[in-house]
């Protein structure tokens, strides 16, 4: 084992038994493999002239104009975060993922991938269609689907499915909302993508596909590879969680990989996140250890289910660990604070996944010991040696120009932050 944990919330916990990656480390040894496939299938069309040929043709067809959860799926489809999957799932794939987090046929996959859709008028008896982009002005074509049925979903399926997938059926949960109301149509099929969106055109270098994340860190010679998930500027303890994981791992490099589609009201754009990570980054740690990137799928706040969907995503482009801390991708207070940790032991059989998840406690900083630490690594500490801060509390100090302290966050991260904040409140 990489660490002796000293207690359960620190522990390495994998979600295989077969972590074979582990044996190659030495040489010039492989990347730790896809979900499900030997190889990494991205559903992009990369060839200029097929390219070409299938957007003349999409132009023939008969054409669904997507939901933005749906096109995010096409995107993560298309990059080849989504591998194995060829497409949209059906009712049935769709209904075994949400109850038992395997397809029909058996695949492990943690979150059900839909085309939902409200209006088929358009598309009713077609065999082939196009899906064209909510997200990007004009509408263009995003991807090419062979339907392979079209089918009426009840409210009832629906319900089972989002109390599956999100554990509450509460209106209230940003996520249950969008899902409950994208319409009462699945349409599946195997699609073609032929666009990621605008994600390449607005984060030029921070966008990257499962492919070639895969490539850079093989260009690298990094073996040993953690994956940090956020749908946030980094602060001290993110940072800190990058570092400890590296540290006791004994890894080759991070990959930070944040979320750049949507995400609720309230939360910071992109861009600024962009900004604010790539500064920290710049600043705290070496040279060539971390790996600036973001994806393009729209937050699903999914808590545990997400955290496994991290997992997979993380495990196909080429990571071999992700970090799971504190309600990872929750919100409110519809989780427990290490729902996403359990949630591999519990509902990941073994061999299931190869990536390996690094639990991490409540990290903050101690002002007895000087430095951030997980909490449960103090344990001669009361809650008032550590500084805690609520996002709350922290987003009112940025929107009145009040610097959070240095021990919450770098002042390099607040002052972007609090500019920001100013712009949104002038
Ligand atoms: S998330 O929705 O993407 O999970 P966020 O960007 O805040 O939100 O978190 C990124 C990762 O850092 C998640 O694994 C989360 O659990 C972890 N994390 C964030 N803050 C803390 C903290 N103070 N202590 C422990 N883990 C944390």
């Amino acid at each position: 084992m990489l660490l002796s944990p000293t207690s359960n919330s620190m522990a390495l916990s994998t979600a295989s038994n077969h972590s074979n990656f582990l044996n190659h480390r030495d040489g010039d040894s492989p990347l730790i493999k896809p979900h499900g496939s030997e190889t990494l299938n991205p559903l992009f069309v990369q060839d200029a002239q097929l390219q070409q040929q299938l957007l003349a043709e999409a132009e023939t067809l008969p054409s669904l104009l997507l939901n933005s959860a749906a096109a995010a799926n096409a995107v993560m489809l298309g990059a080849g975060y989504f591998n194995p999957l060829s497409g949209y799932m059906n009712l049935a794939d769709a209904l075994s993922v949400a109850e038992t987090l395997h397809t029909v046929d058996g695949l492990f996959w943690p979150v059900p991938v839909l085309n939902l859709v409200e209006d088929i008028s358009a598309i009713e008896g077609a065999s082939r269609i196009a899906l064209r982009d909510p997200n990007t002005e004009g509408y263009p074509v995003m991807a090419i689907m062979d339907v392979a049925a079209i089918e009426a979903v009840s409210d009832a399926q629906i319900e089972t499915m989002a109390q599956e997938i999100f554990g509450t059926l509460d209106a209230e949960h940003p996520g249950v909302g969008t899902f409950t109301n994208l319409g009462r149509n699945i349409v599946s099929g195997d699609i073609k993508v032929l666009s990621l969106s605008y994600f390449q055109a607005d984060f030029p270098d921070t966008f990257r596909t499962a492919a070639e994340i895969r490539d850079e860190i093989a260009q690298r010679g990094w073996q040993k590879v953690v994956a940090f998930q956020t749908r946030n500027p980094m602060h001290r303890a993110h940072e800190e969680l990058c570092r400890m994981a590296m540290e006791r791992l004994d890894a080759d490099g991070v990959v930070v990989h944040m979320l750049l589609g949507k995400l609720k009201k309230g939360d910071i754009p992109a861009s600024v996140r962009d900004d604010c990570i790539r500064k920290m980054v710049e600043l705290y740690f070496p040279q060539n250890s971390v790996m600036v990137t973001g994806y393009g799928f729209d937050m699903l706040y999914a808590g545990p289910r997400e955290a496994v969907l991290h997992a997979v995503f993380r495990q196909n482009m080429g990571c071999t660990h992700l970090i799971v801390g504190r309600d990872h991708a929750g919100v409110g207070d519809f989780y427990g604070a290490f729902d996403a940790q359990t949630i591999f032991a519990e509902r990941v059989p073994a061999g299931s996944l190869e990536i390996e998840i690094f639990n991490a406690d409540h990290t903050a900083y101690s002002t007895k010991l000087g430095r951030v630490v997980m909490m449960n690594e103090a344990d001669d500490h009361s809650k008032e040696d550590f500084i805690l801060l609520s996002g709350t509390k922290v987003r009112q100090m940025l929107g009145d120009g009040i610097a959070p302290p240095p021990e919450f966050a770098r002042p390099e991260v607040a002052k972007i932050l609090m500019d920001y904040y100013q712009l949104e409140n002038a």
